[in-house]
């Protein structure tokens, strides 16, 4: 099974750049194309949020017109700069599949690996958290697929990245899930957005795995003592590879050309 992630794709509005700057949807088209390209084609894509960039149904309609470009299914979950009602009214039924309690949780069956969506975001705040509803709701769903593989797919990492995005604006009831977490050692990973950045962590018994930039990297400080700025980037993209020997193994792919490719042959 292959599962390719794209992550934050901030689209601003038509004929726009976001930020005044970033060229979003012709990153967004130069990763479709990267996907479709593939040698192996994945079995499904996954979007970990902030698909618009200002909560905007143009941006939504912008992003879907790009993504209907992809030649597999593709499925998403919303981030802080989403608004679920625009993403479920431009996506809903294929690419968010379900809306149980006003979240846009659901599972993805039938694959290698099971798919978790679980909806990290919290209604005008940048963090993110989950809730009663949502612990119950993912407790249940883990509870749903027995031992089988799977990966849960949300924006905001649970975990402290050493980024003002995740260290001060923080998770809510990080505690809630990890406890969650660490009962299900069939937890693969958990594949997140949100930072811009492409980082593993190790965390309650799996992987916290945030996805790199579309072309608006992080621009990293590790002391965290300026506010956020972003690069523009080649945009970038995961792919999820579930193996033979039962191994969930993460290739980065930079859309860029890089020349070659050359053989492994002395001169
Ligand atoms: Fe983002
Ligand atoms: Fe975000």
């Amino acid at each position: 099974m292959l599962i390719a992630q794209i992550s934050d794709t901030h689209i601003a509005g038509p004929g726009l750049k976001t930020f005044g700057v970033a060229p979003m949807a012709e990153n967004l088209t130069r990763c479709v194309q990267s996907i479709n390209d593939l040698t192996m084609a994945p079995d499904l894509v996954l979007l970990s949020g902030d698909v618009t960039n200002n909560f905007a149904r143009d941006e939504a309609m912008r992003a879907a017109d790009i993504l209907a470009g992809l030649n597999c299914s593709y499925y998403l979950v919303p981030g802080n700069h989403d608004d679920r009602d625009v993403l479920w009214d431009v996506f809903g039924g294929a690419a968010c599949p379900s809306r149980a309690d006003g979240f846009i949780n659901y599972v993805i069956d039938g694959g290698a690996v099971r798919i978790i969506a679980l909806d990290s975001v919290i209604t005008g705040e940048h963090s993110g958290g989950i809730c009663d509803v949502r612990a119950a709701w993912l407790r249940d769903a883990l509870t749903r697929g027995g031992d089988q593989a799977c990966v849960i797919f949300t924006h905001h990492p649970p975990i402290k990245c050493g980024v003002p995005e995740t260290d001060e604006d923080g998770f809510d009831n990080a505690e809630i899930l990890g406890d969650i977490v660490a009962d299900y050692p069939n937890i693969e990973r958990i594949l997140c957005g949100h930072i811009h950045l492409l980082t593993h962590a190790r965390w309650r018994g799996t992987v916290v795995t945030t996805a790199p930039s579309m072309g608006m990297q992080l621009d990293l400080d590790l002391t965290q003592s300026c506010p956020s700025k972003f690069l523009l980037s080649d945009p970038a993209y995961l792919l999820h590879h579930w193996t033979p020997e039962g191994q969930l193994i993460t290739h980065s792919i930079q859309v860029a050309p890089l020349g070659g490719p050359h053989e492994f042959v002395q001169v």
